[in-house]
Parts: C-alpha cells; sequence; structure tokens
C-alpha cells in the first residue's frame, strides 16, 4: 500500500472512545522503547508522524492512526514499563487487555520485539497472551541494522526459540526503520489480514 494519507484520529483510553468506522484495525504491541511508533512511521512513509522518543513509556493511550480512509493502525501502550507506578501498570494492562479481547474490528496484532537481544519474559507472556485468545500474530524484530548480516540468522533461531514459533504460524519478519528492510514484508502480512 502506497500511503498518501493518515490521520491520526483519537487517543482512546476505554472503549466509548474507539473510532466507529468499521475500518479493520492492526495492533502495535511491545515493550516500551521497542519501536512501535517507528515502525508506523515507517509503514505510513512519515519521518516523525506517530511521535517516537528515546524516554520509555511516553505513549500512554491507544493511539488510533486511520491510514487511507481504510484502516487503522493502533499503537498499543508498551508493556514493561520502568518508571510508571503498580497502579497505573494495571490500569494500562486493563485498557490494553479490553482493546485485544473485545475490539471486534482487531483484525492481527504486530508484536515487536528488540532485534538484538533474546526476547525478555514480558514479550514471551505476551505472546502466549495473545496466541491463548487465538489473535493473528505477526513477530517483527526491530532495530535489525544494529545486528550485524553475519549474526541475523542466529538472532532468528533465538527468538523463533525463545518464542516457541516453530511449528506454529506465526511468522517473523526481521525489520528496521532506519534501512526500511522488511517494510514490504509487513505490509504484506498486514494486507492478507484486512483482506485488501
Ligand atoms: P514508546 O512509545 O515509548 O512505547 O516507544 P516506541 O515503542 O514507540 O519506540 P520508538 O519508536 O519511539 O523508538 C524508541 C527509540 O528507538 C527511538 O530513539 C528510535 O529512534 C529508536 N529506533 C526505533 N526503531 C529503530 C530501528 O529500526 N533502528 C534503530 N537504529 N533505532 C530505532
Ligand atoms: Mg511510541
Amino acid at each position: 500500500m502506497e500511503v498518501q494519507e493518515v490521520q491520526l484520529v483519537m487517543s482512546a483510553v476505554s472503549p466509548t472512545q474507539y473510532p466507529t468506522t468499521g475500518y479493520p484495525e492492526i495492533g502495535l504491541v511491545g515493550r516500551s522503547n521497542v519501536g512501535k511508533s517507528s515502525l508506523t512511521n515507517t509503514l505510513i512513509n512519515r519521518r516523525s508522524y506517530a511521535r517516537t522518543s528515546s524516554q520509555p513509556g511516553k505513549t500512554r493511550t491507544l493511539n488510533f492512526y486511520e491510514v487511507e480512509h481504510q484502516l487503522y493502525f493502533v499503537d498499543v501502550p508498551g508493556y514493561g514499563y520502568a518508571k510508571v507506578s503498580k497502579q497505573e501498570r494495571a490500569k494500562f494492562g486493563t485498557m490494553i487487555e479490553t482493546y485485544l479481547t473485545q475490539r471486534e474490528t482487531l483484525k492481527g496484532v504486530v508484536q515487536l520485539v528488540d532485534g538484538r537481544h533474546a526476547p525478555s519474559d514480558d514479550d514471551v507472556s505476551m505472546y502466549q497472551w495473545l496466541q491463548y485468545y487465538d489473535i493473528p500474530t505477526l513477530i517483527v524484530a526491530t532495530k535489525i541494522d544494529k545486528v550485524k548480516p553475519g549474526v541475523r540468522n542466529r538472532q532468528t533461531s533465538l527468538i523463533t526459540k525463545t518464542l516457541g514459533l516453530k511449528g506454529s504460524t506465526t511468522e517473523l519478519i526481521l525489520f528496521s526503520a532506519q534501512t526500511k528492510l522488511g517494510k514490504d514484508d509487513v505490509w504484506q502480512w498486514i494486507e492478507t489480514k484486512i483482506g485488501g
């Protein structure tokens, strides 16, 4: 999809604020700072439409980006915040869970993991949770420009093994917001999920 038009239509904290147009939605989940906003910007060809930050936990609402009057990307706040209180974490958890389990127009979730490391326990829990709820999932390994080409196969195996992707239908795509590696493959997955 060549994207010309995109707008942030809503920053929502509760279902009453979700858009009502009925367009299909793709959720983006992943640890804070993993590169969700950067992936969004790459997919929609903007340098900084979705606010990126070096400060983890900046995104605290469900941000609905309407793309080409066809679909929404929904930036879901990162799990594993370092700096918010337990109470706040619980509140975010409920908001995320409500969205992911009850949203009828949600067609799939892109789960981002840091391509430089083994997935964290939080990453593994999130993945298992998505599988439990039968949510079609794509794993995107981010910041792959920071991983030397000769080491990428090893990282692929490590991520595959840690998350338990072998034998499942879940695909894994190596991605870089800097070089745009993987961009077309991510779009292809999204398009099959939204039926476009
Ligand atoms: P929160 O909104 O805080 O949860 O973070 P986020 O997941 O949206 O991450 P964001 O896109 O803001 O990126 C965090 C940092 O990682 C920024 O400094 C980005 O520039 C950097 N980053 C993201 N993707 C890449 C990538 O593919 N390569 C490199 N080298 N840096 C990246
Ligand atoms: Mg963000």
